[in-house]
């Protein structure tokens, strides 16, 4: 049986400077170290915003924290003319392990659609960098196609002719339960990440479906997250509100030692 090792993911959005994102990390640290977490348990990662990705890498090596980092975009280009653009070489450069891809607020505010989303991943790829491919359905998709049409399509869109051994990690995140305070059920959230893994499955390997990990995002926080992480398909969250509260984050990071009732 393959054990995938959990990841904790906190996507930031469009928040902390740079300053307090270096505040805010060594916080996370010390409240975690003074908890004995261990990160051979739970991988832990944080998606500052562009600005901040330098200050963050230098405390994390300098201070040789167990924290992987990543990007919350990357262009589709490696380099040229495309004004604000961020490439994967410069990703790759900060030591970034991971890149947010295909997020519904990029999706919606740029206008990101599939195809875009796809060339994302291949340029991840490229640079060696494992893209956090994000999928999810609205509340009207839910309604018109109930709830793993939507993230089911554009997943294969998103994996279409990528290497068969690609290391990718997957995150459904309802575009309803973002920021709503209204999370997927458990169960929901189950019963898309299976139909996901199923479809790395079909058109990867099942070696590959086996060793994906692929989270749940949408209003967790620590008094919900062990009930997603007990789900035999959800192998972590990507959090956003939750994952600026340096307690609360912690908190969720240490979701094995909560008890559910
Ligand atoms: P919230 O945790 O604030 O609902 O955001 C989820 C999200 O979009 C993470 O990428």
């Amino acid at each position: 049986m393959v054990v995938r090792r959990p990841l904790i993911a906190g996507n930031w959005k469009m928040n902390f400077d740079h300053l307090r994102a270096v505040a805010f990390v060594q916080k996370v640290a010390w409240v975690l170290k003074d908890a004995k977490f261990s990160a051979s348990e739970v991988e832990v990662s944080v998606f500052p915003p562009f600005t901040d990705i330098r200050s963050v890498q230098t405390l994390i090596e300098s201070d040789g924290l167990s924290f992987a980092f990543g990007a919350q975009d990357l262009s589709q280009f490696d380099d040229g003319p495309h004004t604000g653009d961020i490439s994967g070489e410069f990703l790759k450069k900060l030591n970034c392990r991971y890149v947010i891809i295909g997020h519904s607020e990029r999706r919606q505010d740029h206008h990101e659609d599939d195809e875009v989303v796809a060339a994302k991943t291949k340029a991840a790829l490229k640079h060696g960098i494992v893209p956090v491919i994000c999928v999810g359905e609205t509340s009207a998709d839910l309604e018109e196609f109930g709830a793993s049409a939507v993230p089911v399509g554009q997943l294969r869109a998103a994996i279409a002719g990528i290497p068969g051994d690609a290391e990718i990690v997957v995150a459904y995140e309802p575009v309803w339960a973002i920021g709503s305070g209204q999370a997927a059920t458990p169960q929901q959230a189950q019963t898309v990440c299976a139909a996901l893994r199923a479809v790395i499955a079909e058109v990867m390997s099942q070696e590959v479906a086996d060793a994906t990990r692929i989270l749940y995002g949408g209003s967790v926080k620590s008094g919900n997250i062990a009930s997603f992480m007990r789900e035999k398909d959800v192998d972590g969250a990507l959090v956003g509100g939750a994952s600026l509260d340096a307690e609360e984050f912690a908190k969720i990071v240490q979701f094995p030692k909560h008890v559910i009732a």
